[in-house]
């Protein structure tokens, strides 16, 4: 923690990349631990482009849940938490693979979201967008005026990530001093090597209560659940 923070007082240039165990504390799943979503759900049929061609409805079915459970939930304590980092650190970005929008509520700004997210819905055909609201899209709305559908406007296996979001994360990557990894497991690519390929030389550090993908490369291992110890760091940086 000393040294994680002593590093973090130094850096001009910091990154942060969070995944879906920093919302667990906000009482949303993860997708791989004990009762992630991905255990109980085909991946291949709620989070692909296959699975949406064959079924849009289904799909559209899961992610308005999805968005209103997003929506019911509060940031925690670690998305607070790192929305005050980015306000003590002049180059702070923070890359998140979640698309729930609690980081943006926290007050982060200097924001990546990797994968998108569902504040909106966009247009398989035109690539209109369309905001969601609590309700998510009802289903008479999913086929669009130009003949595609109404899409979930994130990123699915198999997709690209948006060009201009990830060139910028890999640009805060290999400019970062520090990458602080948080509640992810480090498999899904290519977020995952913002931490590993991309980082250069930085000190990487990892909070996460269990070990991940990367927990054995990384240079400080912080074992615990992000709205206890993010909340520690910025007490610590403060305490200088
Ligand atoms: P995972 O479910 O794979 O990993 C969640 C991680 O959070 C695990 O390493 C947990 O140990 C950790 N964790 C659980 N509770 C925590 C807590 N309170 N504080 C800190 N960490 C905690 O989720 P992601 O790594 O985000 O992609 O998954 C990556 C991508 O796979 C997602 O963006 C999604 C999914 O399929 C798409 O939908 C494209």
């Amino acid at each position: 923690m000393d040294e994680l923070c002593d590093r973090l007082r130094a850096a001009t240039s910091v990154l942060a990349l969070t995944g879906a165990g920093i919302s667990a504390e906000s009482g949303l799943p993860t997708f791989r631990g004990t009762g992630g979503l991905w255990r109980t759900h085909r991946v291949e049929e709620l989070a692909s482009p296959q699975g949406f061609a064959r079924d849009p409805r289904l799909v559209w079915a899961w992610y308005n849940e999805r968005n209103a459970a997003h929506r019911r939930a509060e940031p925690n304590a670690g998305h607070y938490a790192l929305a005050a980092l980015e306000q003590r650190i002049s180059d702070f970005t923070l890359a998140t693979q979640n698309v729930d929008s609690l980081h943006m509520r926290a007050g982060s700004r200097r924001l990546l979201e990797l994968h998108g997210s569902l504040r909106t819905a966009r247009c398989t055909g035109c690539e209109q967008r369309r905001p969601l609201d609590s309700l998510g899209l009802p289903e008479d709305a999913i086929e669009h005026a130009c003949g595609g559908y109404l899409r979930p406007d994130i990123v699915w296996f198999g997709e690209p990530l948006p060009s201009a979001v990830w060139e910028r994360a890999v640009e805060a990557a290999s400019r970062a001093e520090v990458i602080v990894v948080v509640g992810t497991s480090a498999v899904v690519y290519p977020a995952a090597a913002l931490a590993t390929h991309y980082a250069g030389d930085a000190f990487v550090a990892e909070i996460n209560p269990e070990p991940t993908a990367i927990s054995e490369r990384v240079d400080c291992l912080l074992r615990g659940t992000a709205a206890e110890v993010l909340p520690r760091i910025v007490e610590t940086f403060d305490r200088g």
